[in-house]
């Protein structure tokens, strides 16, 4: 099922593919983060490592072995995340962007364990908005192809088409998450959206997502040069 066209597009080819979480610290104990695993981004390096691409994986804190041959550089914070995808964008022809980066960091992190005070019965966090990493990419003159992620818990393909337009990404793949899809899960269902095209990929493991993700792309590209 997998498209003949995608095997030698892979071949060779610079991957830079975001994966898992970050972790925004608090203090030298405590964070805030989010549900994310890394498994759909670490299943896409693994896959295009097997049809013959370069990977680069940059990966937030998740509990995953790095794939076969697959350049591996660990971050903590979008700060960090950002600072690596800076660092490596230009290298590499296609950039996925599987992270879900936390959207806000904490405004100060302490230096030392925040302690609660007598008589405390609450506690305000003041956040402040972490770099659009994606969109950042997209404006760049030098971009790679980029593809981005919308995890959605509802209108799915509204709110991943408009993200689509915002970012000026080249495609998303929107992904229906909760119940027994999406985070956390082996399970997923992506729907894979670029400004011409729409494809939805029937439910199956993030392996089989990752393979379909991957020709998909590699069909565009290829299309885009004949
Ligand atoms: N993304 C990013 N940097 C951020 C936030 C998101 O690069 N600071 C990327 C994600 O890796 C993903 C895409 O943007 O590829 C969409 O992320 P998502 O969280 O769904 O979108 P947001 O723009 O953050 O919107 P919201 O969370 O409000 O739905
Ligand atoms: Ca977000």
């Amino acid at each position: 099922q997998i498209s003949p066209i995608s095997q030698p597009y892979w071949q060779g080819q610079r991957l830079l593919i975001s994966a898992g979480p970050t972790f925004e610290d608090l203090d030298p104990v405590r964070f805030l983060g989010n549900r994310s695993s890394g498994k759909m981004g670490f299943a896409i390096a693994e896959q295009a490592q097997k049809m013959g691409a370069k990977v680069t994986l940059i990966a937030g804190p998740v509990t995953l072995a790095t794939p076969f041959n697959v350049h591996r550089i660990d971050v903590r914070s979008a700060q960090q995340m950002f600072a690596a995808v800076q660092a490596h964008y230009a290298q590499n022809a296609v950039f996925i962007s599987a992270a879900a980066v936390a959207d806000f960091a904490l405004a100060q992190s302490s230096q030392h364990k925040i302690k609660k005070q007598p008589g405390q019965d609450g506690l305000t966090l003041q956040l402040v908005k972490n770099p659009d990493i994606v969109a950042w990419v997209a404006a760049q003159s030098d971009k790679p192809f980029v593809v981005g992620f919308a995890a959605e818990t509802q209108n799915v393909l509204e709110y991943a088409r408009a993200k689509l337009h915002a970012k000026k990404l080249d495609m998303i793949c929107a992904n229906q998450v909760g119940e027994n899809l999406g985070f956390e899960r082996e399970q997923n269902q992506l729907t894979l959206l670029s400004a011409q095209h729409e494809k939805i990929l029937p439910t199956s493991t993030k392996s089989e997502q990752a393979q379909q993700l991957l020709a998909f792309i590699a069909e565009q590209q290829t299309s885009i040069k004949a």
